[in-house]
């Protein structure tokens, strides 16, 4: 570890010379670029004051957006940042252009420093497309979007109902369960395995992400600062994440030489049997993006990306059960009338589950976990609507005020999720519902999440009725309101009552 500290000392300080240099240089070049308006900043510091002027991102964000309009620049730090709002200036930039801003700026997340901008989240160009697209197919050949994973997460289903069966109504925090759930999904289709409920690597891994993207994205100073980060000593906690990091790393590299151990070409199982057939294929010497080094992020990547923002938006769903009753016996009798309550609910019951469906597009919606998204960059020097863009400069997609618009939901304040359903009773999907984001960057785990809201939920439905605590009540404004970056709420306790029991009593 004492290695480990200072390797981060040293890297702070030559990457804080950097960032300084580069911020120097950035405010000379300023005035060659043609920037959209934006607030007035203060040098270094930039316009963090707007931005931390209320702990809800989203209310200095809307405000922003009234004043400057649908494109505007913040400086965050030293960084010029430009903020693109509103469903038709977000089609133009990331659907209609959206080769032209598939890039992720060079400093976009802390996590490069974790693992040395590799991975699939904060890669450009080239290492982006082929990475991604292998992915994509690996992913897809083991079932991602098709029934063929449905058993997979059936099983983590199954688990997850009788964790809770076994509370017998005792308060608990909806995150633990569903986080061990859907990080086990994810296990299945990297390692081939799961793990059990209190696997202390497990525990540890998860812990090690939880911490990673709060810190990414918990609203504090470091997010729209990111140069504090090598501010000297620890203040803002960034060596306590390496340190568990490292300790995820380990566990990472450790499954990986597992797997290139007993690598059989004629039984590919998983990710990682997947990733090693391709790294024997590869021959591209120097540029070679299939190697060893390249897979542990990636692995961490999917873990990270497809662990929190699943089991957060689960979350979100008990506390709109727990608050909305009436919502809650809606879904139920939709469920008993088409599913019944002998099996569980299957995917080949979601198109018929219509109300259910519209529950959990509406929970995404107002839940909006990733309030701005995931930062992009142009891959070359652009002009939009008139401003000039340089190649490489941090762009937000503020998706909050697409999925808040009152042009477009009329009453976006309120959790109905009647708009997702016709007169005729089918399912609308409105362009605008844009949670995953759009575009050739948009999520790129989009159908196994929605296969997962869809089973977890709906089970979850089916066998309990989820109330707040004996005694209690729940209350939007107590939960709201913890987020930089990303939308989760502040830490609370519901019931789940089987349904099975209380009809025998
Ligand atoms: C409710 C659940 C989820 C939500 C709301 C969500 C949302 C998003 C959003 C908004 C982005 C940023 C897109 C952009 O760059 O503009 C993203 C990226 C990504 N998501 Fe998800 N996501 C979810 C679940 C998952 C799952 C289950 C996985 C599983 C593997 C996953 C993997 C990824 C990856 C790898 C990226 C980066 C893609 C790239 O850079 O090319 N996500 N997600």
């Amino acid at each position: 570890m004492a290695l480990l500290d200072f390797g981060l000392d040293k890297l702070s300080t030559s990457l804080g010379l950097l960032v300084t240099f580069l911020a120097i240089l950035l405010f000379r070049r300023r005035n060659q670029w043609r920037l959209p308006p934006g607030p007035a900043w203060i040098p270094l510091v930039g316009n963090i004051r707007e931005l931390m002027s209320d702990p809800d991102l989203r209310i200095p964000l809307r405000r922003l957006q009234k004043k400057y309009g649908n494109i505007y620049t913040l400086y965050l730090g030293p960084i010029p940042t430009i903020v693109v709002c509103g469903y038709d200036a977000i089609r133009e930039i990331f659907i209609k252009r959206g080769i032209e801003f598939s890039d992720r700026p060079a400093a976009s997340l802390p996590v490069i420093l974790f693992n040395g901008g590799k991975g699939i989240t904060s890669v450009s160009g080239d290492i982006w497309k082929k990475q991604r697209k292998f992915i994509l197919v690996t992913l897809r050949n083991f079932g991602f979007g098709r029934s063929k994973l449905e058993d997979k997460i059936q099983t983590e289903v199954k688990l997850f109902l009788s964790q809770i069966e076994t509370l017998n109504q005792t308060p608990f925090k909806m995150m633990t369960p569903i986080q061990t759930g859907v990080g086990n999904v994810i296990s299945h289709l990297v390692f081939g395995g799961h793990f059990i409920h209190n696997d202390s690597r497990f525990i540890q891994m998860m812990d090690g992400f939880e911490s990673l993207l709060h810190y990414a994205s918990n609203g504090s100073l470091v997010t729209f600062m990111p140069i504090l980060r090598f501010f000297p000593g620890d203040f803002f906690g960034i060596k306590n994440i390496a340190k568990k990091m490292q300790v995820v790393k380990d566990f990472v590299n450790e499954l990986i030489e597992e797997h290139v151990k007993k690598f059989d070409e004629g039984n590919i199982e998983d990710f990682i049997d997947a990733f090693i057939s391709e790294m024997k294929k590869q021959n591209d010497g120097e540029n070679n993006i299939f190697t060893k080094e390249y897979l542990a992020p990636i692995i961490m990547d999917l873990f990270i990306a497809g662990t929190e923002t699943t089991s957060t938006t689960v979350t979100w769903a008990s506390f709109y059960l727990a608050t909305r009753p009436d919502i809650q016996s809606q879904i139920f009798e939709e469920i008993k009338a088409i599913v019944g309550i002998e099996r569980l609910p299957s995917l080949q019951d979601m198109h018929s589950l219509v109300y259910t469906e519209a529950f959990i597009m509406e929970v995404l919606r107002m839940s909006n976990i990733l309030i701005i998204s995931v930062s992009h960059a142009p891959v070359t020097d652009v002009w939009i609507r008139g401003y000039h863009i340089p190649k490489g400069m941090q762009i937000f997609p503020d998706i909050n005020s697409v999925l808040s618009d009152p042009a477009v939901w009329g009453d976006p304040q309120n959790f109905r999720p009647e708009r997702f359903v016709s007169g005729e009773g089918s399912l609308l999907t409105p362009d605008e519902f844009i949670p995953f984001f759009t575009g050739r960057r948009n999520c790129l785990g989009e159908s196994l999440a929605r296969m997962e809201l869809f089973l977890f939920i709906s089970a979850l439905v089916q066998r309990f009725e989820i109330m707040p605590p004996e005694g209690e009540t729940l209350d939007i404004k107590d939960v709201d309101g913890i987020f930089g970056g990303t939308h989760a709420p502040k830490p609370f306790y519901i019931r789940a009552i089987s349904r099975q029991a209380k009809e025998m009593n």
